[in-house]
């Protein structure tokens, strides 16, 4: 047993420049394609070239020389450039006649299991932690996946979607972990603030679309973006751990994710999710909205997320798109791994 330590070490020493060297090369490609894949969807962005007002007055030297390639795959798995997709797949109805009464059953059912284990999600057990969290924002530390190694050379970083009021309990728990916590919120009263050493507050709120580019030239700047825009514009490639709870909102930002493979930038998804109405912009009769939310979460599944906490919130309305049936509550908390990050 002890013989094999050097030889481990070797092994993890060569691992860590390779990875250094691939990360090098990783930041030099997407520094010098700024001009990402989703352009073909937007001609009026495409054509003026620019997507949004660039807070770091790069725009206008990226804009002159943009580069027209798609951003290659990371890992060589991303297979030339795919076409843009500006729909979700829909499954199957869950029965041979539309019924709300099999979407919700299949739907409900799927959200209540978890698909894979995890066995360390307290967050207590981090150094600098005492409190014990009020709520169940569950996050997947197992060793056989990243975040746990990334906490631990201080490598993590979260987003936080939210609107105000919330307690930022887990946010400054990640934080005091030595995670670099971004809280996208739009009610602060500045741009930004940082507050101690890992957390920032941005008066940002996520959105499924850019703003208009015709609209956002008249505002100056506007405070709703794609978070596929805010990732480019942060220069951040990955997300350790994404937060959503954003009162039904939570529908169409996932659908976005998917449809531009955010999500792929992604270790882990803690969304509280929403079923007391269909959520913004989603429509259609009962059944129609159920069978969507599914066919949301089994695209997620399809990219390789599994989802190993799930939470029924008791203390919320107990009903499904205004009805008090099927046991079901207004409100979950869900937690996916994504198990093909790295
Ligand atoms: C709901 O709408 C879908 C699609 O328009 C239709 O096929 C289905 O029969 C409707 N379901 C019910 C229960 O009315
Ligand atoms: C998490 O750990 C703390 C201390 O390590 C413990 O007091 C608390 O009960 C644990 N919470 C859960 C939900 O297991
Ligand atoms: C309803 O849900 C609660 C909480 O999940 C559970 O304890 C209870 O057994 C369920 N009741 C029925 C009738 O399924």
């Amino acid at each position: 047993m002890p013989k094999e330590r050097p030889l481990w070490r070797g092994a993890a020493f060569r691992l860590c420049v390779l990875s250094a060297a691939l990360l090098l090369c990783l930041q030099l490609a997407v520094r010098r394609s700024w001009c990402p894949e989703e352009r073909p969807r937007l001609p009026a962005v495409a054509a003026s070239g620019r997507a949004v007002p660039q807070p770091r007055g790069t725009a206008a030297a990226s804009g002159r020389r943009r580069v027209t390639y798609v951003r290659s795959g990371r890992r060589g798995g991303r297979p030339g450039r795919k076409t843009a997709r500006w729909h979700i797949e829909l499954q199957p109805w869950a029965s041979p006649t539309p019924s709300l009464n099999y979407e919700a059953l299949r739907f409900l059912k799927y959200i209540s299991t978890s698909q894979i284990s995890c066995e360390h999600m307290n967050l207590s057990s981090l150094r600098g932690n005492s409190e014990v969290m009020k709520r169940p924002w569950s996050v997947c530390l197992d060793e056989r996946f990243s975040l746990i190694h990334r906490l631990r050379n201080k490598q993590c970083r979260l987003y936080s979607l939210g609107l105000g009021n919330d307690d930022n309990q887990f946010e400054i728990s990640m934080a005091n972990s030595g995670c670099e916590v971004h809280r996208f919120d739009p009610s602060i009263k500045s741009a930004h603030i940082q507050e101690g050493q890992h957390l920032w507050y941005h008066r940002l709120s996520v959105d499924w679309r850019d703003p208009n580019p015709a609209i956002a030239a008249h505002k100056l700047h506007s405070n709703t973006k794609k978070l596929g825009t805010i990732l480019n514009e942060f220069g951040h490639q990955k997300i350790d751990v994404l937060k959503a709870d954003v009162e039904s909102a939570e529908w169409k930002i996932l659908e976005n994710l998917i449809l531009e493979d955010v999500v792929e930038q992604i270790g882990q998804l803690v969304f509280e999710v929403h079923i007391h109405w269909p959520g913004f912009e989603v429509s259609g009769n009962d059944s129609t909205v159920v069978r969507y939310w599914y066919s949301l979460l089994r695209e997620l599944e399809l990219k390789d997320f599994r989802l190993f906490h799930t939470y029924k919130d008791l203390s919320k309305p107990q009903m499904l798109l205004k009805k008090e049936a099927f046991n079901a509550s207004s409100c979950y908390t869900l937690s996916w791994v994504n198990t093909r990050w790295k």
